[in-house]
């Protein structure tokens, strides 16, 4: 890239023409579109998918990268699409198998796809016996640096080797076998980012119980919905945890929740550390157990079972466009290569790399890749505890210095915090160790994207803008390092067997419109647990089966690299985290007072997208209520029901929304009108002037 004034000037016009392109598109087609296309249109109209600048791979990378060039990207790209069972058999065979298996993929129940069908095996053996075997029992598996800080310096940090995690996830088995638990049970984990969560995962995937982790900031009542659900035998949690300076009780939270779930026969605690008198636990006998107790009674040596590699793996809670959450499903043998092929080629994984996913293992990210993908490379991974806040805005760089961290993996949302907090920070610290970052969770903003490559990238390491999805279990959309030329926004080209196109809504290609995908990958999900129809119906009803709809739009530039747009579906991507909104609507629908709402995702400078909320009241209680209180209430609510980071940014009460004569409720316009935009099209509205009104009480706040 070249900063000189002629490039610059060529830059946007360019630019300029590619917005005005997109802007005369939108005008063109606008009439009679579908909620979700202009959704897309409105993105493309503000500028995704129009910026022309590109850096090239580094040659750091190009010289040392597993694929070398975009005629290497190419070339197995093409190998991966056209014979597809033979790539995933040989990067398969770079796993353990204990039996092989008979076939590679049977699409037979399509789209209930099987991988490595007969093929036993097991992904903790993998992720940590293999690497033993390999002779890297004395490599450090997982660092930790806990959150509380003494005079700047961490007070806790531990070095775990794959030879003592060895150890203390078999030790973490043999307590779960003591409790009862077997092959085919689920527990539900809910604890806080320190290695003892990732022990607990990967002792269950040891003995095939299957894991349900549910994120440290969700409500007593959503851990109850989860266990309900997943019909969970136990609970694994922890007195508690750092967060900002304070120590956060958990196991109150889950002693809430179980009281109302009748599958739930064992809570496991374990114990952050002794002595702390704020974490005094109440036990409930013949329940409630310190992991402690058991653990000093038991073997620490555990084989790993054999499982065949449909067997579920874990299910993992995520939002959809209605209804509650849904039970992710993940197999094993699939899962396991997704992560393994995404975390070696993305990641371009070497032996002396320290890989830092900033993820909580609450969420997908953290499971693929801070747990399961880089201890199946044999890598070295750091977990932190706390927020990147804590106890100043330095603490993320202060650990990249610290422990030399070469691979730094993060979300949009917390590059814009960085960015807000200012540079002097990042400046402190020699950051000379990274040699690649990540992005994941939502589209980053060219601006942050730059600011990363110049800030902490040093203009010297690649990017990797990650897209997937719970439902994909690791990376479909990224450039390769060392192959892929990067735009600033684009997640670029589809990862190896990934065959992605852009369609409109009648299954034809387009170049701007809704991503699908077209063939199954290793990490698809195997479901929604006990609903196998609406797996059908949300992924698979679209295109006639044909393709799988994953819920986002997406720009097909001129080279064919992808931009998503965002979610086109009721869900919101809150600092990368998925809100559905219809979990919202149905926490205020609770609420005497109210009688109807739309909760709507908007752009929010740091988040990317916030929620907004529009209520109206019963009639008797508009006269009555005092707006404010109820607000207040109404927050509270979510807070308990659902968790504090679904909070909407602004509740905005109004005395009807814009619907069609089918009485459908145009959240479109309702996001125009939250964005300051000019309005949609209204000619299908029931009552056009209720926007008119809608607007009024949204600006005059
Ligand atoms: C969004 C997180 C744009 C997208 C891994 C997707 C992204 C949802 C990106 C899945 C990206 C994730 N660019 N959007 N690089 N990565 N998304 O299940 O809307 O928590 O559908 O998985 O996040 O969120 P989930």
């Amino acid at each position: 890239m070249s900063d000189s004034i002629p490039n610059l000037l060529i830059y946007l016009i360019i630019a300029g023409l590619s917005v005005a392109y997109f802007i005369f598109r939108k005008k063109a087609t606008s009439p009679g579109l579908s909620e979700e296309m202009a959704d897309v249109q409105n993105a493309a109209a503000e500028g995704f998918g129009a910026s022309e600048q590109v850096f090239p791979p580094s040659a750091e990378f190009v010289a040392k990268a597993r694929v070398k060039g975009m005629d290497g990207y190419k070339k197995l790209y093409r190998e991966s699409i056209e014979h597809p069972e033979k790539f995933w058999a040989d990067e398969a065979k770079e796993l353990t198998w204990f039996e092989p298996w008979t076939k590679v993929l049977d699409e037979s129940k399509k789209p209930f796809f099987k991988w490595f069908v007969d093929g036993k095996t097991n992904i903790c053996y993998n992720c940590i016996d293999a690497q033993i075997k390999k002779g890297l029992g004395e490599k450090v598996a997982i660092v930790f640096e806990g959150e509380p800080t003494q005079n700047g310096a961490a007070t806790e940090v531990r070095r775990i080797t794959y030879k003592e995690l060895l150890v203390e996830v078999s030790r973490f088995a043999n307590v779960l076998k003591e409790l009862g638990l077997q092959k085919g049970d689920t527990v539900a984990i809910y604890m806080p980012m320190v290695p003892e969560l990732a022990f607990a995962v990967l002792a269950c995937a040891r003995i095939g119980v299957v894991h349900s982790v549910v994120f440290g900031g969700f409500s007593a009542e959503s851990i109850r919905d989860r266990v309900n659900d997943a019909k969970s035998k136990a609970v694994i949690t922890m007195d508690g945890g750092y967060r900002r300076g304070k120590f956060l009780a958990l196991k109150q939270t889950v002693d809430e929740a179980v009281q109302d779930c009748p599958t739930c026969e064992r809570v496991l605690v374990l114990q952050r550390h002794a002595g702390k008198p704020d974490a005094a636990c109440a036990m409930k006998a013949g329940r409630d157990v310190w992991y402690h107790d058991v653990a000093s009674k038991v073997s620490s040596d555990c084989p790993a079972v054999w499982q065949e590699s449909n067997e579920m793996l874990f299910l993992l809670y995520t939002s959809g466009s209605t209804g509650k959450p849904k039970g992710i499903i993940h197999g094993t043998g699939g899962y396991m290569l997704q992560a393994y092929t995404t975390n070696k080629y993305v990641f371009d994984l070497r032996n002396d790399d320290l890989f830092w996913c900033t993820a909580d293992v609450g969420w997908v990210t953290g499971h693929t890749y801070v747990v399961y993908g880089p201890l199946l490379n044999g890598a070295s991974v750091l977990m932190y505890e706390g927020a990147p806040d804590a106890p100043d805005y330095s603490r993320f760089w202060k650990i990249v210095e610290d422990h030399k961290v070469t691979v730094f993996y993060t979300a949009p949302t917390a590059i814009r915090a960085f960015m807000k907090w200012g540079d002097e920070w990042v400046k402190k610290h020699n950051l000379s160790s990274l040699r690649l970052l990540g992005s994941v969770g939502e589209p980053i903003n060219p601006e942050a994207w730059l600011w990363y490559h110049r800030n902490i990238g040093a203009e010297r390491c690649p990017i990797v803008d990650t897209w997937w999805q719970t439902e994909t279990g690791g990376h479909m959309i990224t450039p390769i390092p060392g192959c892929t030329p990067t735009k600033p926004g684009s997640a670029t080209l589809p990862f190896f067997g990934v065959d992605a196109a852009v369609l409109d809504e009648q299954g034809n290609e387009t170049d701007s419109g809704i991503l699908a995908i077209r063939k199954p990958w290793p990490g698809i999900t195997q479901g929604i647990f006990g609903d196998e129809k609406r797996y059908i119906e949300a992924y698979w009803s679209r295109w006639n089966g044909a393709y799988y709809f994953p819920g986002d739009g997406a720009i097909k530039d001129k080279d064919g690299y992808l931009w998503i747009t965002g979610r086109v579906d009721d869900v919101v991507n809150v600092s990368g985290h998925r809100i559905g909104t219809a979990e919202l609507e149905a926490v205020f629908i609770e609420n005497a007072a109210v009688a109807e709402s739309a909760v709507i995702g908007v752009k929010h400078e740091l988040k990317g997208q916030g929620l907004m909320a529009f209520v109206i009241l019963k009639s008797a209680a508009a006269k009555t209520v005092n707006e404010e209180t109820l607000a207040k209430t109404l927050n509270g609510m979510v807070d308990t029901k659902i968790g504090k980071f679904a909070r909407p940014e602004r509740i905005v009460f109004v005395s009807d929304l814009p619907k069609t004569r089918s009485g459908k409720i145009m959240r479109r316009l309702l996001r125009d009108i939250s964005e300051g935009r000019e309005l949609g099209n209204v000619s299908t509205l029931a009552d056009p002037a209720v926007v008119e009104s809608i607007r009024n009480k949204f600006n005059n706040k």
